[in-house]
């Protein structure tokens, strides 16, 4: 079915589809540097899988990579290039995006935008340099707001070239899941109402793969110092994590150096944010909680002293990560963008397009069930997406003003680039930082600064995967 939806597709769009070409040169080896030989070909299925989540009870089935989830960490140095074999075990088709990655457009992810889907049984040839050092993660963008919850999402770590000194590194991948009683998978996805509302949260978070809760050990010994990579994979949840009896190091965000700074309040995660902290044994002995304090407040993990200490005294404040390349924004020189978002259960677009089509608010609500707008349009899927929401020159420095006209929190992703909030409700902010996902307040208004650097045709949603699938998904193109 998947084959027959391309087909049209590329009929309907076949010039401005260019990876049509692209996909017959054979991809990977046409965009991968020639100077520098590719280590071996790392290999990454996608399946069905049983795997215990809940500590007690039944394996829960979910999909994965290479038999588990969250799929393997993978680990490259800054600078090596990444050849990887993604192969389809799933009984529907898929990609993979890596996301957070500044990769040519074309190894990307993307269904209908940037390759055509890898169907069931086949498989698809991804490579590219890894650049930018830092956390990133993988999964699909196929059927996201099923895919990732079923389990498909997994670490993507590129080591900078000078490593941050720790004594340990330990990687959190967190999530949830949607279980019944006997800890299988609620099948509801794509509702309406979660494309509406929060989106479908699951109703047991995990850490790994496995239930969250206080027999979740973070052992540290005194005075240790370990660097934890944090990742939210969740497709809707955000978290609000809370380190008791101690004050981490935020040392990156979606694996971009900041200055070392202590975590004083608890850290808000939306989905598809990365944060780096690097927590040192300081209390010595004892447990500590790490707790979700969203809604009730959940406890995650538990923080337990054992051992030796490893110094006689904690290492004090962490030298800075060596920055990735970034080019300045120039804010005066900056073109101006705006974009509303509307929608909602309880709001309502004033207006709208669907798919190209323009449509009164009733018939939207009643049948097409999108409840999301981005200026005043809404597209539903990647294979309706015929004109980018901006086009820019590259190399063209923007500014794009993100007002919230909803009453949701929306973490936003731009593809391919970073970008860094400049403003928020017309007030500079005078600590710029980079990232590839920031949140959006209910109402609020956020200027984000760009430079435009990576050509091509890129995505730019709300990494709540049922609200972009709802219709809080748009392109940028590049060129
Ligand atoms: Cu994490 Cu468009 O994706
Ligand atoms: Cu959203």
């Amino acid at each position: 079915m998947g084959a027959v939806r391309l087909q049209e597709t590329l009929t309907v769009d076949s010039t401005r589809r260019r990876f049509l070409q692209t996909a017959a040169a054979g991809l990977g080896a046409s965009v991968l540097p020639q100077a520098q030989a590719a280590r071996a070909t790392t290999q990454l299925t996608a399946g069905v899988l049983m795997q215990q989540v809940r500590a007690a009870g039944p394996r829960t089935t979910a999909w994965g990579f290479n038999g588990s989830v969250p799929g393997p960490a993978l680990r490259f140095r800054q600078g090596e290039d990444a050849v990887i074999r993604v192969h389809n075990r799933l009984p529907q088709s898929t990609t993979v995006h890596w996301h957070g990655l500044r990769v040519p457009n074309a190894m990307d992810g993307v269904p209908q935008v940037t390759q055509p889907p890898i169907e069931p049984k086949d498989e698809f040839l991804y490579g590219f340099r890894c650049e930018d050092a830092g956390t990133y993660w993988y999964h699909p963008h196929q059927s996201s707001f099923e895919q990732v919850p079923r389990g498909l999402y997994g670490a993507f770590i590129v080591q900078e070239a000078k490593p941050l000194p720790v004594d340990r590194e330990v990687v959190w991948v967190i999530s949830d899941f949607k279980l019944d009683g006997r800890n299988q998978q609620v099948e509801d996805f794509g509702r309406v109402v979660d494309f509406g509302s929060g989106g479908r949260l699951g109703n047991t978070i995990a850490i790994n793969g496995k239930a969250a809760g206080a027999h979740q050990r973070l052992q540290v010994r005194p005075n240790e110092r370990v660097r934890l990579r944090l990742v939210n994979a969740s497709s809707a949840r955000l978290f609000l994590l809370d380190f008791a009896g101690h004050e981490p190091w935020v040392v990156s965000y979606d694996g971009q150096s900041v200055e070392p700074h202590p975590l004083r309040e608890p850290l808000l995660m939306g989905g598809g944010q990365r944060t780096d902290l690097v927590i040192d044994g300081t209390a010595g002995r004892g447990e500590f909680a790490i707790m979700d304090k969203r809604d009730k407040g959940t406890r995650l993990a538990t923080i337990a002293y054992a051992g030796k200490a490893v110094r006689a005294r904690p290492l004090g404040k962490p030298a800075a990560i060596q920055p990735n390349r970034h080019v300045e924004p120039n804010l005066t020189t900056a073109t101006q963008h705006f974009i509303v978002f509307e929608g909602g259960v309880l709001g309502m677009p004033a207006i709208a397009a669907i798919d190209g089509k323009k449509l009164d608010v009733k018939t939207i609500m009643e049948h097409h069930g999108l409840s999301w707008t981005m200026n005043y349009t809404a597209q539903h899927e990647h294979a309706m997406m015929h004109e980018p929401l901006f086009r820019f020159r590259k190399d063209e420095h923007a500014v794009i003003r993100m007002i919230n006209r909803t009453d949701f929190e929306h973490p936003m992703h731009l593809h391919g680039h970073f970008f860094q909030v400049v403003a928020v409700d017309g007030r500079a902010v005078p600590q710029r930082i980079w990232r590839d996902t920031v949140v959006m307040a209910p109402r609020q208004e956020m200027d984000i600064a760009f430079v435009a650097e990576n050509v091509g045709e890129w995505m730019f949603h709300c990494h709540i995967l049922d609200h972009s699938a709802g219709g809080m998904m748009g392109t940028i193109g590049v060129e």
